[in-house]
């Protein structure tokens, strides 16, 4: 099996001014020494600036959605071609924010899959499960079922990551245990062969949800987590930087 290609990316979520530019070469100054890929995913009203701040490092770029379409009549979104335009490598799809907060559908984030693809961007797929649905023993499914519906035939061959972020998780300093994680991953590449064959090995599957410094190291290392997505944690350069080295 081919092994993925681990990625730390940042998701700034709706932070950031151009204040924040300091800590992102801040990032950019440290990156080179991590193992795997380096991305930070900013506003998009950053992403240009953020692009040039960090450019000649290692830190890789991304937006943190996307519309289906490549132009239009869209008010206040975003197309793929534009963050692309405005030097993303990456972008971020179906965040559990998204799909609560703006009713993003598992076909809808499809969609916005094939727009990544359209642009060039190599699209980070979101799933996760939310509390009630894993204490009522749920998680699997829900998350394998995301999977699923979230990733289109066209991916095959293509560059991707999945990111298993259980919604508990996220923000509130709770992690699932190592087992839990390890189990989950497992369940989600399992999904990925089926659906791909062996053309989805390259695809890492990232974990997200509280991680920090101090926790990184047992998460990166647990089996078939090929990366993290960090929220709170990369807005620091020094602790985005800790995790990164932990890889
Ligand atoms: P968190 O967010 O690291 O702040 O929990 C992760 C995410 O939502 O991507």
């Amino acid at each position: 099996m081919t092994a993925p290609t681990p990625l730390i990316a940042g998701n700034w979520k709706m932070n950031g001014l151009t204040a924040a530019l300091d800590e992102a070469r801040k990032i950019a100054a440290g990156a080179g020494a991590a193992k795997g890929r380096v991305a930070i995913c900013p506003p998009a009203t950053l992403l240009q600036r953020l692009g040039q701040a960090v450019a000649g490092s290692a830190v890789l770029t991304g937006g943190q959605d996307c519309h289906p379409e490549p132009a239009g009549a869209f008010t206040g979104d975003v197309a793929a071609e534009m963050l692309a335009d405005a030097g993303a490598a990456l972008v971020i799809l179906g965040h559990s924010e998204r799909r609560a907060g703006h009713a993003e559908t598992d076909a809808l984030v499809a969609k916005k899959v094939l727009a990544a693809l359209r642009a060039g961007l190599e699209p980070i797929v979101c799933v996760g499960e939310t509390q009630a649905q894993r204490e009522a023993g749920h998680a699997l499914e829900v998350v394998t079922g995301q999977v699923r519906g979230s990733l289109p035939a066209e991916l095959s061959g293509k560059a991707f990551c999945v990111a298993y972020e259980p919604i508990w998780a996220i923000g509130t300093g709770l992690t699932p245990t190592t087992s839990q994680i390890e189990e989950m991953h497992r369940a989600i590449r399992a999904t990925l062969r089926a659906t791909f064959g062996a053309a989805s090995d390259p695809a890492p599957i990232l974990y997200g949800g509280s991680v920090k410094p101090s926790n990184a190291a047992e998460i990166l290392h647990a089996a078939e987590v090929g990366g993290a997505l960090v929220g709170g944690a990369s807005l620091k350069a020094d602790d985005f930087l800790e995790i990164a080295a932990a890889l």
